[in-house]
């Protein structure tokens, strides 16, 4: 009875209400995961937005299929830090990991500040901190680190999403250096460290072995010998070799031909070897996709050929999860910025263009969010990128994008123009990111819309001044550099010249790191120079996507659409835009 009142309560938006009728259902029935997701909507409603995280939580503790649970957990978290991340439920937080409809990286950030404040981890780290971080390993892997080594949330996050927590890679990058270092690999005969160690396996795939590998290691890992007929026999030895080896390169390229082998490898102990299948598994089905990616004109351009290599041997983003969108939320959120006349669009079939698609985060995101009635095209140069957005694009069931190997100077060669085209994070790649653009114009129909993302000159100044030293010393880009640079940004820690990318979400994969400061080419331009080439291309400005932590003092009401009070502004707030400029357009 109080469940249905409290509905009855939230529909009629008494909020405080719904709350108390809900905290007496849950209190009746304190194993139902639906009541406390209710209690979680009405929290949230109610703007209490901290408790409703706690809340759906506990709804997921107690019913870990609860989507919507972990819909709204994940959704609150994107813009919500807890002060006190104690009063969540690790169960229920673990559990949400499990639906790739919800961002993991999202989840982490609060799954490991969790478990830094609430268990043995903070432990390990204060050690490693005062101690050393050998001194940390010691205590992990003696009977005193068993909890954290098998803590659930800790291994469900790290097999999850790439670590953004900078101790935490210390620890683990130390733990590492041991286990591989370890006479005879004594330390993996105990199975909750074998368990860990297939769980840093897994972390080290998804942040594309970013952490510093040191000269010892180096040397070790060369004499390591990877015997694939040993493993298929059932030699543990073996095994634990390649295992080892898979800390630091991918498995794949470890097994070289056997990894084409299509039967399942039976491996000793099982748990790696399910590893091992699942892994090689992937691969085959990403190399499938492959096949499904068309391919239109020839990539000519130097410029195109240096990035289109670039982006073949680093896919990025390596995406994982989707927060993904309703199918009405990109005409709910097109109304921010064009009136409905100019959307009416959309109640026919319609036609998309993803320029410079990459990995098809985006392409996915808005195949789901625009929804069945638009037919989108994804272009890119490289077919690796286009291979991993296809797979992912059948995970999604995104059945209404087909991903083409196309460079945007060749766009007029793709069929008929296009309804709305969105390019984000690709025209500054290009040698002229205004012919880029003016090529993509080419393929918009009048009255269509368009969504561009270019580097801001004032927000880039720090990092460019930082890319100028890095050429000025010629180191090259090859893993092993880049890896070398920013485990000198780590040992500097805050105080030194990197030290604000320790902050930033790119440090913590190696592509998304490469991306952000040894990019093959890359470009800046500033609003006037935007807004005189949209003059001349018959561009009109519709606004820009508001980063998140904009300033206050922005241009708003009026002067919204002013590009001079926005360069004015930024003028005195040059981070406004530090991620890019990202704004709405229409071909008038
Ligand atoms: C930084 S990624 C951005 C990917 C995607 N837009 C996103 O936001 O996740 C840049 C992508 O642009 C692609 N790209 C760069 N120049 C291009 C060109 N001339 N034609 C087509 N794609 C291009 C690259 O191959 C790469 O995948």
């Amino acid at each position: 009875m109080t469940q249905e009142q409290g509905i009855a309560a939230l529909k009629a938006g008494d909020f405080t209400a719904a709350i108390s009728h809900f905290e007496a259902a849950a209190k009746a029935d304190p194993g139902n995961g639906a009541i406390r997701y209710d209690l979680a909507q009405a929290l949230r409603h109610g703007g209490r937005e901290g408790d409703a995280i706690i809340q759906a939580t506990n709804a997921l503790a107690r019913d870990p299929q609860h989507n919507p649970a972990a819909r709204l957990l994940t959704y609150l978290l994107s813009y919500l830090r807890l002060r006190n991340p104690g009063s969540i439920d690790p169960v229920g937080l673990a559990a949400a990991f499990t639906f790739i409809n919800v961002d993991h990286q999202i989840l982490a950030t609060t799954a490991l500040s969790y478990l830094k404040q609430c268990t043995g981890l903070g432990d390990a780290l204060y050690l490693g901190k005062t101690s050393g971080w050998d001194a940390a390993v010691r205590w992990l892997l003696s009977s005193k680190g068993k909890t954290v080594l098998r803590d659930p949330l800790l291994r469900t996050t790290l097999s999850a999403a790439a670590n953004n927590d900078i101790d935490i890679e210390r620890l683990l990058t130390a733990l590492r250096k041991t286990l591989l270092m370890a006479p005879s690999h004594e330390a993996l005969r105990k199975a909750h460290i074998l368990e860990f160690a297939t769980v840093l396996v897994r972390q080290s795939e998804i942040n594309e072995y970013v952490f510093a590998v040191s000269g010892e290691e180096q040397q070790r890992l060369d004499e390591l010998f990877v015997n694939p007929k040993g493993i298929a026999e059932g030699s543990r030895a073996a095994s634990e070799s390649l295992l080892l080896k898979a800390l630091y390169t991918p498995l794949w390229s470890l097994l070289g031909e056997h990894a084409n082998d299509t039967e399942q490898w039976t491996v000793s102990p099982r748990k790696w070897g399910d590893f091992i299948n699942a892994h090689l598994d992937e691969r085959r089905r990403i190399a499938e996709a492959a096949q499904g990616v068309e391919c239109l004109g020839s990539i000519a351009d130097d410029v195109s050929q240096n990035v289109a290599r670039l982006y073949e041997q680093n896919p990025y983003p390596r995406w994982l999860s989707l927060h993904a969108p309703s199918v009405s939320a990109r005409r709910h959120s097109l109304a921010d910025y064009f009136s409905e006349k100019e959307l009416a669009f959309m109640e026919a079939p319609y036609r998309v263009l993803i320029a410079g698609a990459g990995t098809g985060q985006q392409a996915v995101d808005a195949a789901l969010g625009y929804g069945t009635g638009a037919a989108l095209t994804a272009i890119d140069l490289s077919l690796a990128s286009l291979a991993y957005a296809n797979r992912m694009a059948a995970l999604f069931d995104a059945d209404n994008v087909r991903f083409v190997q196309c460079d945007i100077l060749n766009a007029n060669l793709l069929d008929g123009d296009f309804d709305v085209i969105e390019s984000i994070g690709v025209l500054h790649h290009m040698d002229d990111p205004w012919a880029g653009w003016k090529a993509l114009i080419e393929k918009l129909r009048p009255g269509g819309l368009m969504k561009i993302g270019l580097y801001s000159r004032a927000a880039r100044a720090t990092i460019a001044s930082l890319r100028t030293d890095i050429q000025s010393k010629a180191l090259g880009d090859d893993e092993q550099v880049i890896r070398n640079y920013r485990q000198g940004i780590i040992d500097e820690d805050e105080a030194g010249k990197g030290g604000f990318l320790l902050q930033s979400a790119d440090f913590f994969s190696l592509s998304n790191f490469r991306d952000l400061m040894f990019h093959v080419s890359e470009q800046h331009v500033s609003i006037p120079e935007i807004a005189s080439f949209m003059t001349d291309n018959d561009l009109s400005f519709h606004g820009f996507q508001m980063p998140l932590d904009i300033p206050e003092g922005y241009p708003e009401g009026d002067s919204l659409l002013d590009l001079e009070r926005w360069h004015a502004f930024e003028d005195t707030h040059p981070d406004s835009f530090k991620g890019m400029y990202v704004f709405w357009c229409c071909k008038t």
